[in-house]
């Protein structure tokens, strides 16, 4: 369902159908700038509809924590019997923290580690997503030390391309992510020898920001042929996770998502014959765009060419353009009738790369407008740092004319803390 778009000037404008100038200034005055914003509304909105396209299948939706880790939006989540897609225990004790059951949470990512799967044991996960031998040989290990059984499915990489950016596409063979089939056809067939992990699910996640169904077409298809080889030898298949990876507008007239139903069609279709449980692990397209960064103008500067803006967001705390030369709205709030103006809207970081847009049209600004940012909910705060030394921003939730701080900026002693001169020298 996308969102409705709205028009600043001549400007089209997707994230303003989200939030309302007024009450982001409003809070700018409470909390300082740069902070991200959320809507409530929007995420409900995104939860509700997935579970509708969905209605009457065994579904279990696991939100990727990655895409926004902050422990309201996962409250949310919770809060509409969402799951959780995690990659590291510190994703497994937010969502345990929020009220996700861990019964609700699959276990993600080719780094699992002794000390991490055992302790996603002990807290009782759904099940773990293998991407390797080595690791399904692990969780072996560490489940028949602890006595315990574990469920796992094995990430298939179906070597198709998303058409997506190459740096976060994960479906292609050449890429890190999950094994070739002719390499699970062959856990398969020797799975008798696993006592301690129970391996009857598939899980397939083909990369991100994907616009386009044909290659969810092709992955779903292959994973589903599999499937049916798999059953058709004897092996129960309880479970096939189908990934996140759906695409959303950033730059509206431009990007055109995947219809939400045809997905749920696709879907339907593709696994028409599968009696189990379906799981999907939707990150951005459930939060993206129910978010933004509010930034304030700290100068403008004349270049010999180009007219810089500077404002007090940088790289470190929105990293998509620099690192994918993402595109991002980009919005002045201050609502004067203003010629249009080409502006590299760039941060205070010492990094040319600090730039979150080139030449980017928009009317006048000047010190001290506010401005916004769109499509931020998803892989922004997250992916956050504190280079530069610039603290971390804060993060409110906005609900019904009302908001809360749901992250306070934090202080320039909490960022240093941990740090400390040396006390004491240990002999190597
Ligand atoms: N499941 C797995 C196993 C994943 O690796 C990911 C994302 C997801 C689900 C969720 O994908 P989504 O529905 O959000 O597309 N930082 C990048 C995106 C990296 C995505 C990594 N994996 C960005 O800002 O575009």
């Amino acid at each position: 369902m996308p969102s409705a778009v709205f028009f600043s000037g001549t400007v089209q404008v997707a994230a303003l159908s989200n939030f309302l100038p007024g009450e982001l200034d409003a809070i700018a005055r409470q909390v300082q700038t740069p902070f991200y914003a959320y809507s409530t509304q929007a995420i409900r909105e995104r939860v509700a509809s997935l579970q509708h396209v969905f209605r009457g299948l065994d579904v279990r939706i696991c939100y990727a924590v990655k895409a926004n880790s902050n422990l309201a939006i996962l409250q949310l989540m919770a809060l509409h019997d969402v799951g959780a897609d995690i990659v590291s225990l510190g994703e497994m004790q937010r969502s345990l923290k929020a009220g996700i059951p861990a019964g609700r949470i699959v276990f993600s990512g080719v780094g699992k580690t002794a000390d991490e799967i055992d302790a996603a044991l002990a807290a009782g996960v759904w099940r773990f997503n293998v991407e390797s031998v080595d690791e399904l040989h692990l969780i072996q290990h560490v489940a028949q030390e602890r006595g315990a059984s574990a469920r796992a499915a094995v990430r298939i990489n179906p070597d198709v391309d998303a058409r997506t950016h190459a740096k976060i596409s994960t479906g292609k063979a050449e890429n890190k992510f999950g094994v070739s089939i002719d390499e699970a056809r062959r856990w398969f067939a020797a799975s008798a020898s696993l006592s301690h992990v129970q391996l009857d699910g598939l899980h397939a996640h083909i990369g991100s920001q994907i616009l386009d169904l044909e290659p969810f077409r092709m992955a779903l298809q292959r994973v589903e042929a599999f499937r049916r080889e798999l059953v058709g030898a004897g092996h129960a298949i309880a479970s096939v996770d189908i990934g996140g990876g759906l695409g959303v507008t950033y730059r509206p007239g431009v990007d055109k998502p995947v219809d939400i139903a045809d997905y749920a069609s696709l879907v339907r279709e593709t696994f028409a014959g599968f009696k189990g449980t379906l799981a999907l692990e939707p990150g951005r397209w459930l939060v993206a765009e129910a978010g933004v960064l509010v930034t304030r103008a700290i100068r403008v500067k004349h270049g010999s060419d180009r007219q810089f803006l500077v404002v007090d967001a940088a790289m470190n705390d929105l990293l998509r353009p620099s690192l994918y030369d993402a595109w991002h709205e980009i919005v002045p709030l201050h609502g004067r009738d203003e010629p249009d103006v080409a502006y590299d809207v760039v941060g205070p970081v010492c990094e040319t790369g600090d730039t979150f847009a080139l030449g980017r049209v928009m009317p006048r600004c000047e010190a001290g407008d506010l401005l916004m940012l769109g499509g931020a909910g998803a892989y922004g705060a997250s992916m956050g740092s504190t280079y530069n030394s610039r603290p971390l921003p804060a993060e409110v939730l906005l609900d019904d004319g009302r908001y809360a701080v749901v992250r306070r900026r934090q202080t320039l002693a909490e960022m240093m803390a941990g740090e400390q001169f040396p006390q004491a020298w240990h002999e190597t």
